[in-house]
């Protein structure tokens, strides 16, 4: 069991298992059943306000006193243009009509970005999270010296060697690999370079040309999952799929029912619920909505667009519009308490 690795150490870890930080999914039990259990939980609060994200953060401490990890989204906002988003939501009329329901006027701005956001920098200065790991890129140079500054050890999502590259000359302290196998949202950078690399081929090009200790994330669902990619030089493993199964997250029962159905089988990525893309469980939005994507508006706006039209869909019984984010390997979920599911993956890593 590799419990000396210099990561593991440097954070004071049991065990390589990070609860990947999942936006609208991780809850303050989730994230501290996980840091009790001797690996790393984490909230996403990527999509919430400074004053909320304080709050999230005093529940998580009021429940556990083992190191966390705290999620921030760094896209750069596309701007908001109003002919277009007018356009996109009279083009997702049909699919309110069908439940009976009108599609917004106008699309939310949805949430800021962790760039240029003082509040929540100044929020992590005073609640001192011991570890702040970021989506989509890279704050300021400024932001990242005063979270150092502060003692918090920070983590970059890099899904090409490029972005990694940049991650470590932005001294951050290490870097989440991260697979196209991914459930949810692509890290990248910047969306139109997509390298589509999955978690193997990224590994093996980040060896030998990164120096910070890498953490693999990307269908990894099991301890013979999590052992591989230690074999690969990863000093950790980030899973987020197989943890949303677990009674502490927040992910509805229709969620939790498709995961552990034959519907969990087949996921993709589009861009079409958010403007970002993401991988999810393939339905309607996929198959109907996605072959319109050249319309569609940016990111976060668009997802307004997409949570309304679930939210239509679902007051009629349907969620063949759900936004339900899941990795390739959703089909091997376990509906197991999280610390249950911790000790499972800790005995498979041991039996490999
Ligand atoms: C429901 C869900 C929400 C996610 N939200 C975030 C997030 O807020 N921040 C983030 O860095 N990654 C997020 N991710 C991506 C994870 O960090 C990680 O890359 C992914 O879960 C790994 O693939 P897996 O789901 O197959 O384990 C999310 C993933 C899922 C499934």
């Amino acid at each position: 069991m590799p419990t000396n690795n210099a990561l593991l150490s440097r954070l004071g870890l049991q065990y390589p298992i990070i609860q990947a930080p999942m936006a609208g999914t991780s809850t303050p039990a989730l994230a501290a059943a996980v840091s009790n259990a001797g690996g790393l939980g984490s909230l996403g609060l990527g999509n919430v306000s400074a004053e909320v994200a304080r709050e999230q953060i005093r529940q998580l401490k009021q429940l556990t006193d083992k190191p966390f990890n705290i999620n921030m989204f760094c896209h750069k906002p596309d701007p908001m243009d109003i002919p277009r988003e007018t356009a996109w939501l009279k083009r997702l009329q049909p699919w309110f009509a069908e439940f009976d329901a009108t599609a917004p006027t106008k699309l939310d701005a949805g949430y800021d970005s962790f760039l240029g956001n003082q509040a929540m920098l100044d929020m992590l200065l005073e609640e001192r999270p011991p570890v702040v790991s970021f989506h989509f890129g890279l704050p300021d140079t400024q932001a990242i010296a005063a979270l150092k500054q502060a003692g918090i050890f920070l983590m970059g999502c890099a899904t090409s060697l490029a972005e990694a590259r940049a991650i470590e000359a932005a001294g951050l302290d290490a870097i989440i690999a991260q697979g196209y196998e991914a459930g949810g949202h692509r890290g990248l950078f910047d969306p139109q370079q997509e390298s589509g690399l999955e978690l193997q081929e990224l590994l093996a090009q980040l060896h030998g040309n990164i120096k910070l200790p890498i953490v693999a994330t990307g269908g990894l669902m099991d301890g013979a999952d999590i052992a591989g990619v230690l074999a690969q030089g990863a000093s950790a493993a980030q899973l987020g799929t197989a943890f949303i199964s677990c009674p502490e997250s927040a992910a509805p029962a229709a969620y939790r029912e498709r995961l552990l159905s034959p519907a969990a089988q087949h996921t993709g990525v589009t861009a079409i619920f958010s403007g970002r893309p993401a991988r999810g469980m393939l339905n309607r939005s996929h198959r109907e909505i996605a072959p319109y994507s050249s319309e569609l508006t940016g990111y976060p706006q668009a997802y307004s667009a997409a949570k309304a039209l679930h939210a239509a869909a679902a007051a009629k019984g349907s969620h063949d519009f759900a936004p339900y984010w899941a990795g390739t390997s959703a089909h091997r979920s376990r509906a197991l308490p999280a610390a249950e599911l911790m000790a499972c993956l800790v005995r498979e890593i041991q039996q490999v």
